[in-house]
């Protein structure tokens, strides 16, 4: 796939209207709706300052959460989840599109801009029509939620059409929606066959950063694959294994390896259709030359609990009735040792229950591995972007990515639709 895309630098757009796709898909208080982590706002800042600078109109969007936007299909999801279908009515369903309209990120966005951003009652409707209209160079404001249009997820042409419309005839459209990008969406790839599409600079700076890492990379290259599900990571696997010197397994995934290998794991976290794939894979890894390191001992607990007292045992004979939660110390020294010695380290995926103080440290012990190394680090997102700041590493590594869905398929090497619609360089 081609990541050598036009960006903002490479259009004028003084003067003219910039429909911009962001993602501010923000975690926010279940209770009060406050933003409770505006980085993925942060992250827009440099694109939204610098189209407003150069005398654009900005036409912001964004999804938020996973509203569903038909009354009927919400309905049948609660009560094929077990709600009483008599208690599923069109007034609870609206709470759930309120608690997902963006007002919280137009008055955090519009802090951090120190400027006035005005919101739209809806996406493509009435009032976002009326507000882009009058938009003037130097403005900003943001749609509704997008995914509020049930043509959104469906990639609808009339709704990419309607959402293009918005920035008129001249318009232009900039995507720097990293963690959208590997969604075919109608605001995150159907809108590029209507206007002119280049990206931002955070899609641009992932792009740059990632695809290096992959393509170019300063090596010994080693990839740090974590998290619980082997069935999530296949993808990743298969691909590292083509590029990478060394690939360091952790996580729940783990014992579904040990198991393939011969090992007892108790109660650990297994998924026994895929013991045939984890020995494919150390099989293409030998073959390749490509070091696999799996964990030697891990700590574990009688229970999935936060009070659980851990217990270390070798992760190839975890003992009847209890399960691994973190790797172990001898792990660890070997892990920290392979990322001393890296060019380039890829971390995706946590080494064990991090949300648990009892079994953090693994996580804790190569992030600050990771916060040590001259190496290139970067982080792919989601968990073990979660977990580095959460230890306080973050502004140790080199690139965090904004990603989770998206850094992980763009480490797959699949193609990326949010990329694929931008414009060539
Ligand atoms: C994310 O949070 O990873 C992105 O915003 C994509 O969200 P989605 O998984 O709801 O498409």
């Amino acid at each position: 796939m081609n990541y050598n895309k036009k960006t903002v630098k490479d259009i004028d757009v003084k003067g003219r209207k910039v429909l911009l796709r962001c993602d501010f898909n923000v975690p926010q208080d279940k209770a009060t709706g406050a933003i409770t982590d505006d980085k993925r706002i942060r992250a827009a800042l440099p694109t939204i300052q610098y189209l407003l600078d150069q005398g654009a109109a900005v036409i912001a969007c964004s999804h938020l959460g996973k509203p569903e936007p038909s009354f009927d299909k919400w309905a049948k999801k609660q009560a094929e989840k077990g709600k009483d279908p008599a208690s599923l009515t069109k007034e609870k369903w609206e709470k759930t599109l309120e608690a997902l309209c963006m007002e919280p990120v137009a008055k955090r966005l519009g802090e951090l801009l120190g400027r006035d951003v005005v919101l739209a009652g809806d996406v493509v409707g009435p009032d976002a029509q009326a507000k882009a209209a009058a938009l003037q160079p130097g403005e900003i404001m943001l749609l509704q939620n997008t995914r509020f249009e049930k043509g959104e997820t469906k990639n609808d042409p009339e709704l990419a059409k309607a959402m293009a419309g918005l920035a008129g005839a001249d318009g232009v459209y900039v995507s720097d929606a990293f963690g959208a990008v590997h969604r075919a969406h109608a605001s995150t790839a159907g809108v590029a066959a209507y206007l002119p599409a280049v990206s931002g600079f955070l899609i641009e700076k992932e792009l740059e950063i990632m695809g290096g890492a992959l393509a170019d990379p300063k090596r010994p290259l080693v990839a740090i694959l974590g998290g619980s599900k082997v069935s999530s990571k296949i993808g990743v696997i298969n691909h590292l294994l083509d590029i990478a010197d060394m690939i360091i397994i952790g996580g729940g995934m783990a014992y579904t390896f040990a198991k393939a290998q011969g090992g007892s794991v108790g109660t650990s976290l297994l998924e026994s259709d895929w013991l045939d794939y984890c020995n494919e894979m150390i099989a293409k890894a030998k073959g390749k030359g490509v070091k696999l390191l799996l964990p030697v001992d891990t700590q574990c607990a009688k229970e999935f609990s936060a009070d659980a007292q851990p217990e270390l045992h070798d992760t190839m004979s975890i003992p009847d009735g209890m399960m691994g939660m973190d790797i172990g110390p001898k792990t660890i020294e070997e892990y920290a040792a392979a990322v001393k010695g890296a060019g380039t380290v890829i971390w995706n995926g946590p080494m064990g229950v991090f949300e648990f103080a009892n079994f953090a440290e693994g996580t804790r012990a190569v992030a600050k591995a990771l916060a040590e190394t001259d190496a290139i680090t970067i982080i792919g997102g989601g968990d073990s972007a979660a977990a580095v700041a959460q230890l306080g590493f973050a502004d140790k590594m080199t690139h965090i990515s904004t990603g989770g869905g998206a850094s992980l398929e763009f480490l797959e090497g699949k193609e990326l639709p949010g990329v694929a619609c931008l414009l060539d360089k």
